[in-house]
């Protein structure tokens, strides 16, 4: 292996964060070399937001992100924000739109942001390695790193090497084994914006459910989401279900609202004197989609039956499946099709200023590898762009 001519700095990893630190850092004429073990820089940006690239969100702040240090992502949020990166999604004429709760995503394709960030690169000079195999990482600034393409040396190293959500297209762990090579933590990595398992007399109900998507609101603590609930054939998906995942603790239930914003004890209480002839199943399924209200009315044990001739105390109980159903998942659908990896590097070992590890300034992590995940919406790759930015700032 023959090492290569000498860079100011190393980026492994060409996704979001490691490309927008590269351009960053090459513009202020350092001398950069990134290094991806893809055959394709930016893969994720690729497939995300349904191909449109959510790429950021209009109300960011500090407190749609999940970390063990909640202010850690602040700094960087700030100096680097979404209309920062509107900026330069305008100066590269990308056209976009809004969709709804402010997030922004391509009208053409998320390819136009890799181009961006490729052409970025390329004015600065960054030089992009793909199909680079990563082997040993040694030293202390200067950093050599090995590679099945030479090894490269330089005083700085920047790990942007994500997450381990959707390993088929490259997700690895190597940010935290680096991390951890280097006497820094990891808070335990776990899948989030993830859809979620069930089991038993549950999962057998929303099988039957499976494609049925309804807007309700679920809880887990003090998080709760309003958006939509999609039953799937292994559990629960769909947005509201996505921004639960993150916080859900396994073990433990969620709550969910399938008629957020009504009261439905009065709702069919009020029913019943009205029309006491109707079918329980009827009734609900005025506000529910048919075979949803007929499963739930068969789960409080009322199908078929006239309201009028059911109790109120059944009654009650159908009330609280439909405005506090509580269910507790067996599980997520995992890495394999989670958006997010929650947990990565521990944020007290980083500077939040320059995101380079204290005790070791040269060693900087960005993006999805640290322990800040962000909501659904286009908060995460708002994290990539801002982390990566201050690094490229400051290596
Ligand atoms: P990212 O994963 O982008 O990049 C890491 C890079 O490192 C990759 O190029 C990878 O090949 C490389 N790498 C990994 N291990 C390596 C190794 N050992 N050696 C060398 N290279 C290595 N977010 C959002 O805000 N809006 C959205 O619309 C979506 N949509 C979306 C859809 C899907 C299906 C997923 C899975 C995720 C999203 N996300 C999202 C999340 C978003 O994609 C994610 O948070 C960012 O891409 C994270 O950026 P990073 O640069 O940290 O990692």
């Amino acid at each position: 292996m023959s090492l290569s001519s000498p860079f100011d700095v190393i980026v492994i990893g060409a996704g979001a964060a490691g490309l927008m630190c590269a351009a960053i850092a090459s513009a202020r004429g350092r001398r950069v070399v990134v290094l991806d073990h893809n055959d394709q820089p930016g893969r994720k940006i690729l497939v995300s937001g349904g191909g449109k690239c959510n790429f950021t969100n209009r109300a960011v702040t500090p407190a749609q992100y999940l970390s063990a240090n909640p202010h850690y992502a602040t700094s960087a949020l700030k100096r680097y924000g979404p209309a920062d990166f509107l900026d330069l999604i305008k100066r590269h004429r990308i056209a976009f739109h809004e969709r709804e709760h402010g997030q922004l995503f391509c009208d053409n394709s998320a390819g136009d942001i890799v181009a961006m960030l490729l052409s970025e690169c390329g004015a600065g000079g960054a030089e992009i390695v793909l199909e680079a195999k990563v082997g040993a990482v040694t030293g202390d600034g200067p950093f050599r790193v090995a590679t099945s393409r030479g090894t490269y040396e330089a005083a700085a190293l920047v790990v942007a090497t994500g997450g381990l959500s959707l390993p088929k297209i490259g997700a690895s762990g190597f940010a935290h084994a680096l991390a951890g090579r280097y006497g820094l933590s990891v808070v335990a990595p776990r899948p989030g914006l993830v859809p979620l398992t069930f089991t038993g007399a549950d999962l057998a109900l929303m099988r039957d459910l499976a494609g049925i998507a309804v807007p309700a609101e679920i809880r887990f603590g003090k998080a709760r989401f309003r958006e939509a609930l999609l039953f799937t054939h292994r559990g629960l998906s769909g947005p509201a279900v996505l921004q639960i995942s993150s916080y859900w603790l396994t073990g433990q239930s969620i709550m969910v609202d399938l008629l957020p914003g009504q009261d439905a004890a009065a709702r069919l209480l009020e029913r019943k004197g009205q029309r006491p002839n109707a079918q329980v199943e009827t009734i609900v399924g005025e506000l529910l989609p048919a075979r949803l209200a007929r499963a739930l009315a068969e789960r409080a044990g009322l199908l078929g039956r006239p309201i009028g001739q059911s109790t109120n105390a059944a009654l009650a109980g159908l009330a609280r499946l439909l405005s506090e159903w509580p269910l507790v998942p067996a599980g997520s659908e995992g890495y394999r099709t989670a958006e997010v990896t929650l947990g990565g590097v521990d944020t007290a070992h980083l500077s939040s200023k320059t995101m380079a590890a204290k005790s070791h300034p040269g060693l900087s992590f960005v993006g999805e590898a640290v322990d800040v995940a962000g909501w659904l919406g286009g908060y995460n790759f708002q994290w990539a762009w801002s982390s990566g930015w201050v690094a490229g700032m400051s290596v």
